[in-house]
């Protein structure tokens, strides 16, 4: 059937040059990479006898499978939590959730829930906050090591202004980031995500911490929060007076280098822009999160300005966020394009969720698109799923309006299937 992949980022090189659309394609696999791409009637002589096909037919969409850049695994029990801002929220809704991930049994629970969700969303890659117990990050490698999922994780480093059980220590944090790291980091598809929740939540001396961490596993990613509401920001003047910016803090602890997520981003400057895109770090936007807590409006044309383009992913930030689905945050994310008056078509938002997000990750040699020798991580979109879509396709003039409508009104009940290195994970 018809698939879409990115061959490079259209918002700096075109979508001429970077988008493929093949009407009718066989994506090939074997030993959990991509063999063969292309139109079926190239790719079907080449295949070796006995292949196995499965044809999804002509109203499928193939395509690299979604990469979420941030998410709370944790925080799948609490998504739809009512009637507060960020700094609240945490307090009121987030830290009492998290409190009861000291329960192993409930933290497998939730893990397997979380996992299941991200699947049934076609979602094959993400950047995943665990809590603060170091448990957690275990029990979500391994349920995600049994799944064959490419993913990042981390425990969550907290050692001020949040609740003392939910706390950990400077050396307690490296400790047990440490151990973490040398069990799980590059370990088959996973990867280690140093994880300071964010500069409020953080002393000098635990930030510090992650910072040399970090020079001592630099090919470890590095994920926090920065700039998501004005309170926070100004929270972070205060804690912070002596440093330039919030952007400053972390990088003077040297967490501010390639392989570094940092979440929403909404209120950051230009200055701290800039710095972004020398440093090659990157931005999750999260826009289901920021219009629920009614943290502001992302604006990602300015982020990747051409002469200074920051690396910009998608992230779902359950349970801030309020869908799995990768489809209604595109919807959402073109709607926080609109209030800035740039609207985001369709395949640049496409691109956003597979490749833009995996590069984000500085994974795009690996996972986000479908090429010989990717790892064969595919997401199968219904492109008629409901009665109401299935009757505006009908209406659709080209595939980019098809697109369009998909990410507007699609949502769980488009994704068809999803392959995780080779294998079916999911199937409607
Ligand atoms: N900032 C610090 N912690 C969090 C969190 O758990 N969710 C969101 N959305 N922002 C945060
Ligand atoms: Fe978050």
């Amino acid at each position: 059937g018809p698939a879409l992949t990115f061959s490079g980022d259209p918002f700096r090189d075109g979508l001429d040059r970077t988008m493929v659309h093949e009407p009718d394609a066989i994506v090939a696999m074997q030993d959990g990479h991509i063999t063969h791409f292309g139109p079926a009637a190239r790719i079907a002589p080449l295949l070796p006898p006995g292949t196995e096909i499965r044809d999804f037919g002509k109203d499928a969409l193939i395509s690299a499978g979604f990469v979420d850049t941030h998410v709370h695994f944790p925080q799948t029990p609490m998504i739809a939590s009512f009637g507060t801002q960020l700094l609240d929220w945490l307090e009121r809704y987030t830290f009492p959730t998290e409190l009861k991930f000291a329960d192993r049994t409930y933290t497998r629970q939730v893990t397997r829930r979380f996992l299941q969700e991200s699947l049934r969303n076609g979602i094959t890659t993400s950047c995943v906050y665990c809590t603060v117990h170091a448990h957690s990050a275990d029990i979500l490698f391994e349920e995600a090591e049994a799944l064959g999922l490419r993913l990042a994780a981390g425990k969550v480093l907290m050692d001020c202004n949040a609740p003392e059980a939910l706390r950990d220590t400077a050396q307690s944090a490296y400790d047990d980031s440490l151990a973490l790291i040398r069990k799980w980091h590059g370990r088959g598809r996973l990867l280690y995500a140093i994880t300071p929740r964010f500069a409020c939540t953080s002393s000098r001396e635990q930030l510090a911490v992650a910072g040399a961490l970090w020079r001592e596993h630099p090919d470890c990613l590095m994920q926090t929060h920065i700039a998501e509401t004005e309170a926070e920001v100004a929270w972070i003047k205060e804690l912070f007076p002596e440093r330039s910016s919030y952007l400053d803090v972390y990088d003077h602890y040297g967490l501010c280098r390639k392989r570094a997520v940092f979440g929403h981003g909404i209120w950051l400057g230009d200055d701290e822009l800039q710095r972004l895109h020398e440093a090659d770090a990157a931005i999750a936007h999260c826009p289901t999160s920021n219009f629920f807590l009614g943290s502001g409006m992302f604006d990602i044309t300015r982020a990747i300005r051409a002469d200074r383009p920051v690396r910009v992913g998608l992230g779902t930030d359950i349970g801030a966020g309020t869908s799995f689905s990768i489809l209604q945050t595109l919807n959402e994310a073109y709607k926080a394009a609109q209030l800035n008056r740039h609207p985001l078509s369709a395949a640049h938002a496409y691109y956003l969720a597979t490749r833009g997000s995996a590069a984000a990750m500085h994974l795009e040699d690996k996972v986000g698109s479908i090429a010989p020798g990717m790892e064969a991580d595919l997401v199968v979109l219904d492109m008629r799923s409901t009665p109401l879509i299935a009757f505006r396709m009908d209406e659709a003039r080209d595939f980019a309006e098809q697109l369009f409508i998909q990410m507007i009104l699609g949502d769980d009940r488009a994704v068809q299937a999803t392959y995780v290195a080779g294998r079916p994970a999911y199937a409607r």
